[in-house]
């Protein structure tokens, strides 16, 4: 089997989709070594569950630092010691500087609870309630300097209920997150996906549109009929 890709994941808080990808490399479904995981809040709890799982927690705390490029600068650091192919992030709440993202084009990946370019920035569940739309979802992009503006990859649409509060659609979407996240991180680990020209590639094909996650979790390519396998 090939080595497994080496990432480093960026969380601010709770860290269940850090859990989602630990519990997804511990069933043997994710060929990846964890090898750190960096916080900016150093109360999160995804520090522990990094702790628990034997992956070295990294809290590196935004306050400390005076400027947001001395905070970049420290995080490169944390990031490039451990030599990732991959940074994810996970719920990392900060945003970063044009010269931090440059350093990663094309390996490092955000995750976004909207089916973007919809609902880009934060509170993304209060307002498209207040919007009144039928569809929300999660979204899985590249990284790009254009906050929340990068290449998706894929993305999980979910069905807004009538009565949903945000709460209740942020459930529904983070369960789709815990699903979407680890298969994304897989097509890395296996070397299908790519960044060229600010596009991405998938299987060595420019991706017209993403790739869809249905919540009855089938796989959707966009321009081919047929379905991916998703993971075991
Ligand atoms: C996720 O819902 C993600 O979409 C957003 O922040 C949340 C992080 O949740 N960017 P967790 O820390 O992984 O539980």
């Amino acid at each position: 089997m090939a080595r497994p890709l080496p990432i480093v994941v960026l969380i601010s808080g709770t860290g269940s989709n850090l859990q989602s990808l630990i519990n997804a490399r511990d069933g043997g479904r994710l060929p990846v070594e964890i090898r750190r995981v960096v916080s900016n809040r150093p109360e999160a709890a995804g520090l522990k569950r990094a702790e628990r799982a034997g992956i070295e927690p990294v809290a590196l705390d935004h306050r400390m630092f005076d400027t947001r490029e001395a905070f970049d600068s420290a995080l490169a650091g944390a990031i490039d010691a451990a030599a990732p192919r991959l940074v994810v992030l996970a719920g990392f709440m900060r945003i970063l500087t044009d010269g931090f993202v440059t350093r990663y084009t094309g390996r490092m990946i955000n995750l976004h609870p909207s089916l973007l370019p919809a609902y880009r920035g934060l509170d993304t569940y209060e307002r498209c309630l207040r919007d009144g739309v039928t569809e929300h979802g999660t979204s899985v992009h590249f990284v790009t300097p254009e906050l929340d503006g990068g290449p998706v990859i894929a993305q999980a649409p979910v069905a807004v209920r009538a009565g949903d509060t945000a709460e209740s659609l942020r459930a529904r979407v983070q369960a789709r997150e815990h699903r979407l996240l680890p298969e994304v991180v897989r097509w890395f680990a296996d070397g299908r996906v790519a960044l060229e020209d600010g596009r991405v590639l998938f299987n060595g094909r420019p991706l017209e549109r993403p790739i869809l996650l249905t919540e009855d979790n089938r796989l959707i390519l966009p321009d081919e009929t047929r379905t991916l396998e998703t993971g075991p």
